[in-house]
């Protein structure tokens, strides 16, 4: 069988450069069906997932342009793949809390939030199983750092500014955005504009105010979106 004949896959397969991007993009449609799966088994988790990728690819993009300090294209591209596994936790979270939006018991709550941790866990795990410098490895510090925010008031480790990873800083924003723009279980749907000015309005309290300010300056890119 093709599968037991090591030779078959070891070696031959994905060396050159259009093997390696097709592989990349198969990766990138997995990563979004299971993402999507994960993050929402109440609704439909899809759009959400596609639409945080594209922002997040706006903002790194904005962010290249803008020669922010020791910030890489590999780097961005990195950020962009790990993008649709940001929730990926939540595949440990019990349906019954998913589906019951921001009506949670602090039990409850407390077992949402354990997400970051379940996610940075499942991904660290995989990411040393790869090797490092893979966008896995970028996908686990996501997972676990998503829900910090600026002013320390976050979750789960309560950092605070700059101590929050940078790939965290720039999901925050765009998992924000698209959540509030488009509607989500824990927040009613206010359209890109209403986004846009709460993105303004928390700027340096939630989000990172540099990052919030190059996002925000993208608004016609955005609004292709919606
Ligand atoms: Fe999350
Ligand atoms: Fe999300």
């Amino acid at each position: 069988m093709w599968f037991n004949d090591k030779n078959a896959l070891v070696g031959k397969r994905f060396r050159t450069t259009a093997d390696t991007k097709e592989l990349l993009e198969l990766h990138g449609l997995l990563a979004e069906s299971f993402a999507s799966r994960a993050e929402d088994r109440a609704g439909n988790a899809e759009e959400h997932i596609r639409r945080v990728k594209q922002l997040t690819g706006i903002l790194v993009r904005a962010m290249l342009d803008n020669d922010y300090p020791e910030f890489t294209a590999e780097y961005a591209d990195n950020i962009i793949l790990a993008s649709p596994l940001h929730d990926i936790g939540k595949i440990t979270v019990r349906d019954e809390i998913l589906k019951k939006g921001d009506k949670l018991t602090s039990g409850e709550s407390g077992e949402l939030m354990n997400h970051t941790l379940a996610g940075s866990e499942i991904l660290h795990e995989l990411a040393e199983a790869v090797g490092g410098g893979t966008y896995i490895a970028v996908a686990a510090v996501i997972a676990r750092y998503h829900h910090e925010r600026w002013n320390g008031c976050g979750y789960p480790d309560r950092l605070r500014g700059e101590a929050i990873p940078l790939a965290a800083r720039i999901m925050s924003i765009v998992d924000s955005f698209d959540c509030l723009a488009a509607g989500c279980p824990y927040s009613k749907k206010v359209g890109v504009d209403g986004a846009a000015e709460l993105l303004r309005k928390f700027a340096g309290e939630y989000y990172d105010p540099a990052l919030t300010d190059m996002f925000l300056t993208k608004m016609d890119a955005i609004r292709e979106l919606y």
